[in-house]
């Protein structure tokens, strides 16, 4: 038996990375699942390899996109019982006072607000059904400030409050809202994924350049990969965290635990005579 027996899933930005893990993890689970992306075609191959799942083209950023994508995962299984808020992108970059406004809206719209409309737009369906799990996506980034993306660490703490503001909203419906926070995790958004053409082999050969990048970043002496993450969004979304809501897990193979330390763990690991205090 699955952990997801005949539940129902939207999985934003499911058509690569975390959420393409996610959707393939949560149909091995039985779990009948809608991929929500702006990359359709790709969404719609992923598809076709799954059980029982579908693929819609949405962008996160635009309220009625979400709210079709939600309504279209009802209308084809009669429910929701899961909503994956995961689509995102690396937002704007740069020093802020170069940073336009236009690039501030489509950095929170993309990142901040979808998390908001995914929320506002499964909740009702989550209720009718006595409730329900909704997961999103936040980043190590969410309480550590990047440099070069100020602009993304703010919209990922921003979804970390979500998280915690929807948790004490829908708690009484049965609805539980938690958050991953991944760190260095090897898909095609820190790869950079070409502009233009989806094509495949590219975006494959820059993941693999990413995982030779991101191997020391953290104790745990590789890159994360999305299938680290998407085993924990399993876990937030099961009846495994019957009693976990409003938790922001991160998934960092330690970054966050000590990075500084890392570099030098020569100084940590080198046997030393205590220095102790004594008093002359
Ligand atoms: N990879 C990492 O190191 C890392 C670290 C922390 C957090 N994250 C977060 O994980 C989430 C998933 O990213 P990923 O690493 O799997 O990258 P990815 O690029 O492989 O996947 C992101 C998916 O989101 C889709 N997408 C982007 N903008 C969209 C929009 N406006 N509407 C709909 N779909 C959209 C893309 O088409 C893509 O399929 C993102 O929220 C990202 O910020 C990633």
């Amino acid at each position: 038996m699955g952990k997801l027996d005949g539940k129902v899933a939207v999985i934003t930005g499911g058509a690569s990375g975390i959420g393409a893990a996610t959707a393939r993890l949560f149909a091995a689970e039985g779990a009948r699942v809608l991929i929500a992306d702006l990359q359709h075609e790709v969404a719609e191959q992923l598809a076709a390899t799954l059980p029982d799942a579908a693929a819609v083209r949405c962008n996160v950023a635009r309220e009625d996109d979400v709210r079709a994508a939600v309504e279209a995962a009802v209308s084809r299984w009669g429910g929701l019982d899961i909503m994956f808020n995961n689509a995102g992108f690396g937002g704007a970059s740069g020093p802020i006072e170069e940073t336009t406004v236009e690039e501030y809206d489509m950095t929170m719209d993309v990142l901040l607000k979808s998390v908001f409309l995914g929320t506002k737009y499964a909740a009702p369906h989550l209720r009718a059904r006595g409730g329900g799990a909704i997961v999103n996506t936040a980043s190590v980034c969410s309480f550590e400030a990047g440099v070069g993306n100020q602009l993304y660490s703010v919209a990922k703490a921003g979804v970390v409050m979500m998280t915690q503001a929807a948790a004490i909203e829908l708690a009484e419906h049965g609805i539980r809202v938690n958050a991953v926070c991944p760190g260095y995790v090897a898909t095609s958004l820190p790869a950079s994924r070409p502009r233009g053409e989806y094509d495949a082999e590219e975006v494959e050969a820059g993941i693999e350049r990413v995982r030779g990048r991101f191997a020391d970043m953290q104790p745990i002496p590789r890159a994360g990969e999305a299938e680290d993450v998407a085993n924990a969004v399993l876990f937030l979304a099961s009846d495994d965290a019957a009693w976990i809501t409003g938790e922001s897990l991160v998934i960092d193979g330690g970054l966050l635990a000590g990075r500084p330390w890392r570099k030098l763990s020569g100084t940590i690991t080198k046997r030393r005579e205590i220095a102790l205090y004594r008093p002359r």
